[in-house]
């Protein structure tokens, strides 16, 4: 069943006040809930329908009047009340089944917790409601529980009340103040350790922060408590928002769909994105971390003081968020590698999501299954959107805006069109054209040309768009989109920016031109000398940028650029022009040889390597496998691994001694400290390692080995023991099992050791996976086991996933039908390893076909399996 946007009704009846009580019990647990009720003057009239999945329905009592049967009708998913007064109190019980719940959706039993997860349509499985955005109220919980086993019982907003029963069970009372939607809604009880601190808000309120754990944990609080008040003293510096309770609470779980929950004062987390110590979490944990940390609190005003009208506007609240949590990171760490890696992933996952069967606007117009549509293009594309608005209205511009969105919508469920407009009107700009980002899908092509007049001392630049079709959208409307650009001379400096009909000289080595047309030229004059066109700066816009430019300008423009993210871009594309030239080669059986060109510019980079050693790291990674593919017209697997591996391999071999040297520069033992100066040692010190792995020399092997005995942190463990798995040899299943020995009663480490073993490319890999799958670490109900294993063969290890035989997808197929019984939502992720299906050779493409059909023939599929392999199937 597909839901539109154009066929949004405001609700007709709204909630005041919700009184829920829970008789908390993992095998049943009754819900009483009291609504005081009201028609919506502005709505359509009728019946009362409230949602209501895998509920038992005790008793409906309207007004103190308990009805009968005939009184109202209850299907499998609603609760539908005819003829009704224009306010009434309505009291519904109903008993669910935590421990049954293997969806993660609603309430549910994770290890010796019971936790919620509402967002988005979770809540209708605790209680009949009308579970959607717009319709806020005020909520007062009731927690009752046996004490000893659940000693901690958390809800939303304030402890207000408490007290003991005789028979050892108590209760809890919490009251939210802040009208909100169910979906932010939570609950939690359990047997937790609590880390607290405290944060004084810029108006002097003390605010009580409290992290709670399961008590093996209690060492791995320190760095989410440290993330979480950079993040609130952030949002009031940044965007002068400032937190409005008096406490804050974060909860850990293991089992948790995605990466965490914005709950009102009460966020919950997968463990794996909030915990840390230096001894068990990687850099990119840390760092991961503090971001999570950081978008989880930015959304009580990007989401909950204000939040979405429909789930179409899921960007609304996502977009922007994704945009606040990115900006805080580029500012607590370096803001050009936070740039580099948001666009790198934005390119490898986003673009493919865009060029694909699933592929939607940032605003969709329709779907079946909501859980479907927490997506790359909702989240990565939509942050890039509101990027772009920044760009438009500038720094003070967009702080206008946003303080006109905050002020003028508080408390209310809105659209993108209100955010676009608060940003309009606090601007006076136009940006009617803008909102196609919003509503047009597909990835635009940009291509840009250069011509230089000498006699007239001037540069022509040619900037033309296009868009590609995507499902349900044969033709595109031209955007708007602003391109940065900079000129370069000869000798590396900057170059004047002024246009043709401008009386003055431009201020600065950066400017944007706004590209409306399907066409358009711009003319830059007073330039005596060719200038190099730098465009594109800092991705100014989410676009595929087509210029042509040969390997010299390339390695130039690596050189030579003063944008950092267009050094790195001139970088990845020159390994990628030479890596599709070498895959050519070897398709056509020739002997491949390096160009010396990008030898002698890693070399010069190697030799630079201190002055920015984060993006030094960054420069030398070749393009991923996936990347490559999405390259190519027919992606072939095979000779992207084999082209890719070669390239680096002699790479190293002829840029040895400069990695050695490196590498031991950068190694020294010290005690771990996540800081931006040691992250960038380690990332580069590792990048060096990797190289030097290809070599398959013995005292390579030696090295990684005394890494790891000597590794003092994750980080450094972990890149070695990622390394060793690649090599052949006795050392590799030893090194495997001294890390389980080690590590086994880690949770979030033992998934490292699946992963590195799903990422493996020596033969077997599959029969290996399929091993681990009955080892007692392993269990197809724990979403983080599933992505670690299975999610990360699928989606990064390419040559195995798509071995010849089929046998990946034969795999995958019968993992996400196993799956769909018992987490939809969870299955119907690990699809999306088939999106880029029809981009393979023809007997790839009848395998991937045969297991997306093997899928499709089940009969009671769950809606988020069905939606998306028969949208892949159609395509
Ligand atoms: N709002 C959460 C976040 O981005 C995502 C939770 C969505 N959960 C789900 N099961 N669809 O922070
Ligand atoms: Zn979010």
């Amino acid at each position: 069943q597909t839901i539109y946007l154009a066929d949004y009704q405001v609700p007709a009846y709204l909630v005041k006040t919700v009184d829920l009580h829970f008789d908390l019990d993992p095998a049943q647990t009754l819900v009483s809930s009291k609504l005081e009720m009201m028609r919506n003057p502005a709505g359509q009239g009728g019946a009362l329908k409230l949602d209501g999945e895998q509920l038992q329905l005790h008793s409906v009592t309207l007004n103190g009047q308990r009805l009968s049967e005939a009184e109202y009708d209850c299907t499998d998913s609603r609760l539908v009340i005819d003829s009704l007064p224009d306010e009434f109190t309505l009291e519904i019980v109903t008993e669910i089944q935590p421990d049954q719940n293997t969806a993660l959706e609603g309430l549910y039993h994770s290890g010796q917790i019971l936790c919620t997860q509402c967002e988005a349509e979770g809540f209708r499985r605790i209680t009949y409601y009308p579970d959607r955005p717009d319709v806020l109220a005020v909520f007062t919980v009731t927690l009752t529980a046996d004490k000893a086993q659940w000693p901690i019982m958390l809800s939303n907003g304030n402890q207000v009340a408490s007290g003991e029963f005789e028979d050892g069970r108590h209760w809890v009372c919490w009251h939210d103040p802040h009208p909100k939607p169910a979906y932010l809604f939570a609950l939690v009880a359990g047997d937790l350790y609590c880390q607290q601190d405290s944060f004084t808000t810029m108006s002097g309120r003390q605010v009580t922060l409290q992290i709670f754990v399961d008590p093996e944990n209690k060492a791995k609080c320190d760095h989410a408590l440290l993330s979480l008040k950079q993040a609130m003293q952030w949002d009031e510096q940044a965007f002068g928002r400032e937190y409005d309770l008096d406490i804050f609470m974060i909860v850990a779980v293991n089992d948790f769909n995605m990466g965490a929950m914005e709950n009102k004062g009460l966020n919950i987390f997968n463990a794996a994105c909030v915990l840390a110590s230096p001894e068990t979490a990687t850099d990119d944990d840390f760092y991961t971390i503090q971001s999570i940390v950081g978008h989880e609190y930015f959304h009580n005003w990007s989401g909950n003081r204000v939040t979405c009208r429909d789930w179409f506007q899921l960007s609304l609240k996502e977009g922007f968020t994704v945009m606040r949590d990115q900006s805080f990171s580029a500012d607590l760490n370096s803001a050009a590698v936070q740039r580099i890696d948001d666009v790198d992933m934005l390119r490898r996952m986003q673009f493919a999501e865009d060029a694909g069967p699933m592929a939607h606007p940032v605003r969709p117009d329709s779907y079946m299954e909501i859980s479907n549509f927490y997506t790359v293009t909702i989240y990565e594309k939509g942050a890039e959107v509101v990027r772009m608005l920044k760009t438009l209205a500038g720094d003070a511009g967009f702080r206008r805006g946003t303080d006109l969105y905050f002020a003028r919508h508080d408390g209310q469920a809105v659209t993108t069109d209100d955010f676009v407009s608060a940003i309009e009107e606090a601007n006076d700009l136009d940006l009617a054209q803008f909102q196609r980002w919003y509503t047009q899908a597909g990835t635009p092509e940009l291509t840009v040309e250069c011509n230089y007049n000498q006699a007239e001392k001037t540069l022509t630049v040619t900037l033309q768009q296009s868009c590609p079709a995507t499902p349900g959208q044969p033709e595109k409307q031209p955007f708007l989109i602003p391109v940065a650009v900079g000129l370069i001379g000869e000798q590396g400096q900057s170059l004047p920016l002024q246009l043709t009909d401008e009386t003055q000289p431009i201020d600065g080595d950066t400017r944007v031109l706004l590209l409306t047309e399907n066409q358009q030229n711009f003319t830059f004059i007073n330039l005596p000398e060719r200038p190099k066109l730098s465009v594109l700066r800092g991705f100014s816009a989410p676009v595929k940028l087509t210029q042509q430019r040969d390997n010299a300008e390339l390695a130039f423009m690596m050189a030579n650029d003063s944008d950092s993210f267009n050094r790195w871009d001139a970088g990845q594309t020159l390994f990628i022009n030479i890596l599709l030239a070498l895959i050519a080669e070897y398709q056509s059986g020739s002997t491949l040889v390096v160009p010396e060109l990008l030898t002698d510019q890693l070399a010069a980079i190697l030799d630079n390597a201190s002055v920015e050693p984060a993006l030094t790291a960054r420069m030398l990674t070749l393009p991923s496998e996936n990347y490559l593919a999405a390259q190519m017209a027919v992606a072939d697997v095979d000779a992207i691994h084999a082209v890719r591996s070669f390239v680096k391999r002699s790479l190293a071999v002829t840029l040895k001694i400069r990695f050695e040297n490196l590498y031991q520069q950068l190694h020294q033992i010290k005690p771990y400290e996540f800081n931006a100066a040691d992250l960038a040692q380690r990332s580069l010190k590792n990048t060096c390692l990797s190289y030097l792995m290809t070599l398959t020399e013995p005292v390579q092997v030696e090295r990684c080995l005394a890494q790891m005995a000597q590794a003092n942190n994750m980080t450094d463990l972990l890149a070695g023991l990622r390394l060793i798995v690649d090599v052949d040899g006795p050392q590799r299943q030893q090194a495997l099992e001294s890390f389980y020995q080690q590590w086994q009663h880690d949770r979030q480490v033992v998934d490292k050791w699946l992963t590195v073993q799903a990422l493996s490319t020596l033969p077997g890999t599959l029969t290996n996976i399929k091993s681990l799958m009955q080892h007692p670490a392993f269990s197809l109900k724990n979403p983080n086991n599933v992505r670690a294993l299975i999610g990360q063969f699928c989606r990064n290890n390419p040559s195995q996933f798509h071995a010849r035989d089929g046998s990946g997808y034969q795999f995958l197929a019968e993992q996400i039908i196993a799956l769909d019984k018992l987490n939809p939502q969870v299955a119907a992720r690990q699809l999306g390893a088939f999106n880029s299906w029809r981009r393979y050779n023809a007997d790839r493409q009848k395998q991937m076909q045969a297991a997306l059909q093997m899928i499709a023939d089940k009969s009671d599929l769950s809606p988020d399996v069905y939606e998306i392999v028969s949208k892949y199937l159609a395509d």
